[in-house]
């Protein structure tokens, strides 16, 4: 078999791990990797198909590194007229007889249509926010929610010596799987996510409580998703917010957790700092729990493909790795279990 494979969204730690898996597990069976370069940005220039040849040695040494050595965007060609013929004609100009996806929601948005015209792909599920619908482990999460984790150990050495509240604003666009995880473990007194409306007199009234009782400060976590405008009772429209091209705006430019730490401080009198963060959450070398699920995924996709199991994407279940369709898998997102932030206001 002659097998291509991409990397499309955002990047996270985990992601070479996954290439290196589907190169050696092709290679061990005699197939051949075509690495496609920039998501679908390598597959969306008609007659100009933008790929390099995997061997082993190529991916020797990629296993620890953050990134993806094919690089990454996030192009859709949904959105371009002619779009996904331009990349049904590269992907037969290549010649392929596999293609394997590894992204998030979008990116797999993009197989899921392509499968659905017959081209033979198998999707792999990757996103630090561990949205992905029908999985349940997304390859970046694990490193990505420690990173949180370490972060609040941090923020509550100088929160305490300086009797503050600190807000850590991570990120998350539609679900708070990394807020609560990384909540949870960090010990944080609140966690505010998407998927459930922010009741700020609640959270100022706790916040104060804690102050009363002699608790020096408290850590604040924030999903850049969180939707203050709304938290905070008003009725703002966010004005020229560029949108990607998959219709989301940059979520980065909103200033959550700033807005949100400004309003803590003026209601509780207690002093509040900020902290952003952002991309140090997706960068640098996979968790011991991303390395082995990208190697298992990458396995299981190359075994996918062998077996002409098209259209599927795997993905975990318990300790198993199963296969799900596309299609559905295109669908929707997975948000966060928010029994998660009562187990963490329990132990508060
Ligand atoms: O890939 C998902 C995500 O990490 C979101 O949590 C975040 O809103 C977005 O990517 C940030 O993307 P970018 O790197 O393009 O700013």
């Amino acid at each position: 078999m002659r097998i291509g494979l991409l990397t499309g969204g955002g990047d996270c730690p985990g992601l070479n791990a996954a290439i290196r898996a589907v190169v050696r597990r092709a290679r061990f069976a005699g197939h051949e990797t075509l690495g496609i370069r920039n998501g679908w940005a390598g597959l969306s220039e008609a007659g100009q198909p933008d790929v390099i040849p995997l061997d082993r040695h190529d991916v020797s040494g990629i296993l620890p590194e953050g990134g993806t050595i094919l690089g990454t965007s996030r192009t859709n060609p949904l959105a371009a007229e002619g779009g996904i013929e331009i990349v049904r004609d590269n992907i037969a100009a290549l010649a392929l007889d596999g293609l394997v996806v590894i992204g998030g929601d979008d990116t797999l948005s993009v197989a899921a249509a392509l499968a659905g015209c017959g081209e033979p792909v198998v999707g792999i599920p990757k996103t630090m926010d561990n949205d992905v619908w029908g999985t349940e482990r997304c390859i970046g999460f694990d490193s990505a929610a420690t990173i949180v984790m370490e972060a609040i150990d941090r923020l509550q050495s100088t929160a305490a010596s300086h009797h503050r509240v600190m807000v850590v604003e991570v990120m998350g666009r539609d679900a708070g799987w990394i807020a609560a995880y990384g909540g949870l473990a960090g010990g944080a007194d609140a966690v505010l996510v998407p998927e459930r409306p922010v009741d700020l007199d609640a959270v100022c009234r706790h916040l104060s409580q804690r102050a009363k009782v002699g608790t020096g400060s408290s850590i604040v976590v924030v999903s850049e998703g969180v939707d203050v405008p709304r938290a905070l009772g008003t009725d703002e429209v966010a004005a020229g917010e560029s949108l990607d091209a998959f219709g989301h705006p940059r979520l980065d430019r909103r200033g959550v957790g700033e807005r949100l730490g400004r309003e803590i401080e003026a209601r509780t009198h207690i002093e509040t700092r900020v902290t952003v963060l952002g991309h140090l959450q997706r960068g640098g070398p996979p968790s011991l729990v991303d390395r082995v699920l990208a190697s298992r995924y990458g396995v299981a996709a190359v075994e996918a493909l062998e077996a002409g199991r098209w259209g599927v994407m795997v993905a975990l279940r318990g300790e198993a790795i199963v296969e799900v369709p596309l299609d559905q898998v295109s669908r929707a997102t997975r948000p966060v279990d928010v029994g998660l932030l009562d187990l963490a206001a329990l132990l508060d």
